[in-house]
């Protein structure tokens, strides 16, 4: 049996920074959004990372599977790439002008990245979202994005919903909605706006929140990317979470066609604070035109750690790792589900996969069983896909599973059959 954790220094953390910052922590990594429930179970503050594992503030330590939500995809503390980004803090990071090292992570990224003839960097996955969107328009001269429902992609207005606070309905009056998946859709609304769209942006897959990951139907890809080129349409792929844990020529790649534009974020350098908008040649003179920068979107130091980050990724052939061991947990999890009488749905990618308690709406037991595993050590979170780092070790996945099927019999006493 395993130590149930508490978090009493979490919590009066917690409770002084509500006073100092508004809603304490903001967004999914705070308690607010839904990934935290119920929220007695979870630690909210980190003291330390390494490798698969986080510790919190009350000295537990967890098997994280949420990757600081995915930019932690070789380890936290990634040796290799710790060293690259020290060597070069040693040289420059923010100067004046910037060093030539950003020259070269261009170069290793339309080497690798097989829809990209040219790179720009930015900070967050939003920024290049944004700078994807505006290229579109630009490009186009027309104001309409299509989105897929479900969608994440960031937190600018125009990607934010009519009924949320501080968005206006100019914010967001030329976004068109479809189902994942439907092409029907699709083609509905490019033949209700003819002439008026300038961009389709979607993840490679649906990994949305509070719903079953989808994978792209038989040619689902191939006819979105045939549409978009046949109204002269603008095809961005948010590749901010997917990317690198799929393909490391990119997920267009992986499922067989060729984005205009690629949103990376999250995996690129490990951790190390830099986002990448990819894209081919015809949008290049588009980008160069635009009004776009930041303070620190030059700096060397997180350059440094992406070079590293990808020439590791790439001898160790990452996504093939992450695919093996996501593969090994999911079989593992579902067993120790079943074991129980319970159906455990595994979906999305064996890297990225988002998990379900089955047979039950309301969603409770699954909470239920989330909050058993972490207060056991393992770090699932709800309602949200998990991610797998090349650090995750078999001994890892193993005790993960026994957790997982303690928490499962817990489940079970707690609602027999
Ligand atoms: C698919 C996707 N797009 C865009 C974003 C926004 O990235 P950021 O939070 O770095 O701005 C995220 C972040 O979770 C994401 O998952």
């Amino acid at each position: 049996m395993h130590k149930i954790y508490d978090y009493p220094k979490s919590r009066a953390a917690f409770e002084r920074a509500l006073k100092l910052i508004p809603s304490g922590i903001y967004g999914h990594q705070g308690p607010a959004e839904g990934c935290y429930v119920p929220v007695e179970a979870f630690p909210l503050y980190s003291s330390k990372a390494q490798g698969s594992y986080l510790w919190d503030l009350d000295g537990n330590r967890f098997i994280d599977y949420m990757c600081a939500y995915g930019p932690n995809i070789l380890g936290y503390h990634d040796p290799d790439v710790d060293e690259a980004a020290a060597r070069q803090r040693a040289i420059s990071d923010c100067t004046t002008l910037p060093n030539p090292i950003m020259i070269d992570f261009a170069d290793l990224l339309v080497d690798t990245v097989a829809s990209a003839d040219w790179a720009f960097f930015a900070k967050n996955g939003n920024d290049v979202t944004t700078l994807a969107i505006m290229t579109a328009r630009a490009y186009t001269h027309r104001k309409k994005i299509v989105f897929f429902k479900g969608y994440y992609h960031g937190v600018s207005p125009w990607t934010q919903k009519i009924d949320y606070a501080g968005v206006i309905e100019e914010d967001v009056m030329h976004n068109l909605y479809v189902e994942w998946n439907n092409l029907e859709q699709l083609r509905e609304v490019f033949d209700t706006h003819k002439g008026e769209i300038a961009a389709v942006i979607a993840q490679p897959y649906m990994h949305g929140n509070f719903m079953d990951n989808e994978l792209p139907a038989e040619g689902f890809w191939k006819e979105v990317r045939k549409l978009c080129t046949d109204e002269g349409t603008v095809l961005v792929v948010d590749d901010v979470r997917a990317g690198f844990r799929l393909d490391l020529a990119g997920s267009d790649h992986f499922f067989g066609f060729k984005a205009d534009l690629i949103c990376f974020c999250k995996a690129l350098a490990n951790g190390y604070n830099v986002s990448a908008l990819c894209g081919q040649e015809f949008l290049k003179n588009t980008v160069s035109s635009m009004s776009y920068t930041g303070s620190y979107w030059m700096s060397a130091v997180p350059f440094a750690a992406g070079i590293a980050c990808i020439e590791k990724m790439k001898r160790i052939d990452c996504p093939r790792l992450l695919d093996e061991k996501g593969r090994l947990l999911r079989e593992g999890l579902t067993d120790a589900a079943r074991e129980q009488g319970f159906d455990l749905h595994v979906t999305g990618a064996p890297s990225l996969f988002y998990l379900r308690v089955a047979d039950d709406p309301s969603l409770r037991l699954h909470q239920e069983w989330v909050a058993e595993c972490v207060k056991r050590g393992v770090f699932f979170t709800n309602h949200h896909n998990h991610f797998i780092n090349a650090s995750l070790s078999d001994e890892d996945i193993r005790e993960t599973v026994e957790i997982a099927r303690e928490a499962f019999a817990v489940l079970r006493e707690r609602h027999p059959l």
